[in-house]
C-alpha cells in the first residue's frame, strides 16, 4: 500500500494531519459543538481515554479561547484539563496526563483528587475497547467504559456541566439512555459527518448535569444489571425517547466518500502523522523498517495462510518459491520475479500468497 493511499481514502484523516490534529477524532468534537455549544463557558475539563491526544488537543485551544474572553471581562479564572488513558500519551501545553484504566477505582480517585474541592464544567469520554470482532462483547466492554466514565462524572461534574461520551447504537442502547437520564434532563445521540455511516458508534451529549436529590457518588455502583430487560414493558416517563442529531452540515465531506487528493483544487502535499503512537503493538515492525540493512526477504516474521497455522516469512517462501519454479512459464510467476528484482517486498509477499494458494487448491481440486 503507497503512502498517500489512506489519504485518498479518507479524507478526515488526511485534513487531520494537515490542521496538526493528532487524530482524526478531533473533528467529531468540533462539529459535536457546533451543533451543541458544548465548550460554552467552560474553564474545567476532563478527557477520559483520551489517548493519542485530538480531543485534548481540541479541548486546550477551546479552553484558552473562553480564558482570554473571560479576561478582557476581568472574570477568568485559568483552564484545567486532566486526560487520562490507559496508553502513555505524548505530552500537551495545559493538559495534566494521568496513565490508567479508568474502570479502576484507583484511577478514578487520582482525577478526582485532581479536582480538589473544584469541580469540572465539561467531561468528554472517547473510550473505545479493543474490537474484538465478537459484537455482543465489544457492545457490553463498551457500555462499561461508558459507564466507568458517569461514575466518575457523578463526582467531579458541577451542576448545571455537560458529558458527552462515545456510545455504540445496539440493541440495549435505550437502557443507557434511561440512565443518563437520572442525571441529566437534556440527552442527545450525535453523530457527526466525521464518524463513519458504516460504524456503529455514536456520541450521547448530555447537559444540565443534575443528580436525583440525594444521590451520593460512589464506585460501587454497576449501573447495568445482567437480567434481560422487555423495554416494551415501559411506557410513559419510564420510557425515554432520545433525539438524534446529525452534527455537521452537507458543506462538510462525508466520512465514507473517498475524495481526490486535490480536494478543493488545493494542491495536494504528503503530511506525516502528527503524533505517532508512542509505544504501539508494531513496535518491532518499524524498528526493522528503521534499519536500512534489514532484507525483509530474510526477516523471519510470522505469516498466516488460510487452513494453515502460523508460519515464518522465510519458511512460507520456500515453498512458495518451489511452487513458483514449477509454474515458471505463468504470469503469476514472472510478476513474482519482476517484484524480486525490484525488491518490492510487500508485493513478493502478496504474489507468493496467492500463488501459494492457487497452487494448493488445484491441488485439492486434482486430488
Ligand atoms: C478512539 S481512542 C481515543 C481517541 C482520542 N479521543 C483522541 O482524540 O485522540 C480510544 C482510547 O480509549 C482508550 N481506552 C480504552 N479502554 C480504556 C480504559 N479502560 N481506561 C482508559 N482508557 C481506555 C484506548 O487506550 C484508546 O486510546
Amino acid at each position: 500500500m503507497g503512502k498517500t493511499s489512506k489519504d485518498k481514502r479518507d479524507i478526515y484523516y488526511r485534513k487531520a494531519k494537515e490542521e496538526g490534529w493528532r487524530a482524526r477524532s478531533a473533528f467529531k468534537l468540533l462539529q459535536i459543538d457546533t451543533e451543541c455549544r458544548i465548550f460554552d463557558g467552560v474553564s474545567k475539563a476532563v478527557d477520559l481515554c483520551a489517548a493519542p491526544g485530538s480531543w485534548s488537543q481540541v479541548l486546550a485551544r477551546k479552553l484558552n479561547e473562553n480564558y482570554k474572553k473571560a479576561l478582557e471581562k476581568g472574570d477568568a479564572s485559568p483552564p484545567k484539563i486532566v486526560a487520562v488513558d490507559l496508553q502513555a500519551m505524548a505530552p500537551l501545553e495545559g493538559v495534566i496526563q494521568l496513565q490508567g484504566d479508568i474502570t479502576n477505582t484507583n484511577t478514578a480517585e487520582q482525577i478526582i483528587a485532581h479536582f480538589d474541592n473544584t469541580q469540572a464544567d465539561l467531561v468528554v469520554c472517547d473510550g473505545a475497547p479493543d474490537v474484538t470482532g465478537l459484537h455482543d462483547m465489544d457492545i457490553f466492554i463498551q457500555s462499561q467504559l461508558l459507564l466507568a466514565a458517569l461514575n466518575i462524572t457523578t463526582h467531579i461534574l458541577r451542576p448545571g456541566g455537560t458529558f458527552v461520551a462515545k456510545i455504540f447504537r445496539a440493541k440495549d442502547v435505550s437502557l443507557l439512555y434511561a440512565q443518563l437520564r437520572i442525571f441529566f434532563p437534556y440527552v442527545y445521540c450525535t453523530k457527526p459527518s466525521s464518524s463513519r455511516n458504516s460504524s456503529i458508534e455514536a456520541f450521547v451529549v448530555c447537559k444540565d448535569y443534575s443528580p436525583p436529590e440525594g444521590y451520593k457518588p460512589h464506585m460501587l455502583n454497576p449501573l447495568l444489571t445482567h437480567e434481560p430487560c422487555n423495554f416494551d414493558e415501559l411506557t410513559g416517563i419510564n420510557r425515554v425517547v432520545v433525539p438524534f442529531v446529525v452534527c455537521g452540515d452537507l458543506s462538510q465531506p462525508d466520512s465514507d466518500t473517498c475524495y481526490p487528493l486535490d480536494y478543493e483544487g488545493k494542491e495536494y502535499e504528503y503530511h506525516e502523522p502528527v503524533q505517532t503512537p508512542i509505544s504501539p503493538p508494531y513496535a518491532t515492525a518499524l524498528s526493522l523498517l528503521a534499519n536500512k540493512d534489514t532484507d525483509f526477504r530474510k526477516a523471519d516474521v510470522s505469516v498466516v495462510i488460510e487452513n494453515e497455522g502460523p508460519s515464518s516469512i522465510s519458511e512460507f517462501k520456500k515453498r512458495a518459491l518451489a511452487t513458483a519454479d514449477r509454474r515458471s512459464h505463468t504470469e503469476t510467476s514472472t510478476a513474482t520475479k519482476t517484484a524480486l528484482d525490484e525488491n518490492k517486498d510487500d508485493e513478493v509477499v502478496d504474489v507468493l500468497q496467492n500463488l501459494y494458494i492457487s497452487e494448493k487448491s488445484e491441488h485439492v481440486d486434482n486430488n
